[in-house]
């Protein structure tokens, strides 16, 4: 029996659902425990490609029970829409449990976000414009709608009514669109009555299935430095993505979680605004978003690239307490003369090792790198570290290194199979 948890390194778009389908071959449960549909999680099967923005990862594999837990904010349009593609396509989404203490996203809350991202002009966050922050705001206010809520339709439609209408003249007042009230609500009065039979005592249930002896993941979206606190604050998104929120947001207490890998590329992404020390910009920069296909999931926008940042990397093993590094993307660094690695910042000339506390800081270091030959060879079929060229496997323990914790899956495709163990036999047990 055993608890993991998959939390992004970086800024996001790391691989994490490619890692959590691998371990969800040997586990009976997966559950989201932050965030909503401003994630996108990507599986490739084949010649099939599943992109998830609020259905677990694990949706993907009959034996597995996908949980959206209650550190979620659900956009109820979304998820049906969702579970329809899905099921169009023979997924069968009956045994989705969402939580009934997530919290519920309305059309205001995007409202807004778009009015905030258009009020900060420039200095705008670049946010997916979904609703997250305000949903989670209202959450913060105690003026959010829980799924329980759906159980009762009357008293619902009510809740819903009520909040429409403060909402709406916050809306109009700060120059947005009036929305129309009680189409809102008998529009959602329908959403809720979808859910009802997906409503479920999340909590419980994962308490049940760890006493059980069985094998539980969980799934993270956005990352470490999208963190509300740890991230690069205000270029953040609204929730807590780090180990400390998979406990919040799933109800497993802090001591029940064995495992926290933490997923990073061998390279650097962000989408929206905000600090990014080893952004090449240029031919490289190019070149990264070309091969690696970095444009989002969600939004369509093109990534922001660089080179892989272990004085992150050795922040994220810090603040989540990560045990291992999966480390994904391997493979688009194949044509590349040299490879770099950053392993310290210069703050005024000064080489520092840590991570800057403030953001303003963090935008300021020039990234001290080390180069290393590339290893210009297709990685794709490899399967085990055998078949790696020494060019990859240095680089790949020089991350570990600087890191400070052992790297144990290695991604060298966007198929489910394009994986291989850096420590061999560690996939499943996550022991060197
Ligand atoms: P997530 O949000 O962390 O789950 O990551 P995304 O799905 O948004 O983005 C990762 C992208 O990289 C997806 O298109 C994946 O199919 C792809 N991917 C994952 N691992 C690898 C890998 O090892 N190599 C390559 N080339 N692509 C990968
Ligand atoms: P996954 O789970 C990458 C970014 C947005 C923006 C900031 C705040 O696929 O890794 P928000 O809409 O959350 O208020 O936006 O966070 N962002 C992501 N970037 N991957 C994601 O999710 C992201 N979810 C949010 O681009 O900069
Ligand atoms: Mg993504």
């Amino acid at each position: 029996m055993s608890v993991t948890v998959v939390v992004g390194a970086q800024w996001g778009d790391e691989g994490k659902a490619k890692v959590i389908d691998l371990l969800a071959r040997e586990t009976s449960v997966v559950a989201r425990y932050q965030g909503g549909h401003n994630a996108g999680h990507t599986v490739v099967v084949g010649t099939e490609k599943y992109a998830l923005q609020l259905i677990p990862s694990g949706v993907l594999y009959d034996h597995v029970t996908p949980v959206i837990g209650n550190g979620v904010v659900v956009d109820m349009p979304t998820l049906f829409a969702e579970i329809d593609r899905l099921e169009s396509r023979g997924i069968s989404c009956a045994k989705l449990k969402v939580s009934s203490q997530a919290h519920l996203i309305f059309p205001w809350h995007q409202s807004f976000d778009a009015i905030s991202e258009g009020n900060l002009g420039e200095n705008k966050i670049g946010t997916t414009l979904k609703g997250i922050g305000p949903a989670y705001a209202d959450k913060a206010r105690r003026v959010g709608i829980r799924v329980g809520a759906c159980v009762d339709l009357i008293s619902f439609a009510e809740q819903v009514r009520q909040r429409a209408l403060i909402e709406n003249d916050e809306v109009i007042h700060a120059g947005g669109e009036r929305l129309d009230v009680e189409a809102i609500v008998e529009q959602f009065v329908v959403f809720a009555k979808r859910l009802q039979p997906y409503i479920a005592d999340t909590i419980g249930l994962l308490h049940d299935a760890v006493e059980d002896g069985q094998d539980v993941l969980l799934e993270g979206a956005q990352a470490t430095f999208l963190d509300l606190d740890h991230g690069t604050y205000p270029f953040v998104t609204s929730s807590n993505p780090t180990a400390g929120g998979a406990s919040v947001g799933s109800g497993l207490g802090p001591r029940l979680l064995d495992r926290i890998i933490g997923i990073t590329k061998a390279y650097t992404t962000r989408v929206g605004s905000g600090p990014f020390p080893t952004e090449t910009l240029g031919e490289i920069g190019e070149k990264l978003v070309d091969i690696g296909r970095e444009f989002g999931t969600v939004t369509g926008r093109r990534r922001r690239t660089g080179w892989v940042d272990c004085v992150m990397l050795r922040h994220a093993v810090r603040v989540n307490s990560l045990t291992e590094l999966a480390l994904t993307k391997l493979d688009v660094l194949d044509t590349f003369d040299e490879v770099k690695v950053c392993t310290g910042y210069r703050i005024d000339g000064e080489l520092v090792h840590g991570y800057p506390d403030r953001s303003e800081v963090l935008a300021q270091v020039i990234p001290d790198y080390v180069t290393l030959p590339g290893w210009k060879t297709e990685l794709r079929s490899c399967r085990s570290v055998d078949d790696l060229p020494a060019e990859a496997k240095a680089f790949i323990t020089v991350v570990e290194q600087q890191s400070g914790v052992p790297i144990h899956i290695i991604g060298v495709g966007p198929e489910r199979d394009d994986v291989l163990d850096w420590t061999p036999a560690s996939i499943f047990g996550g022991k060197s």
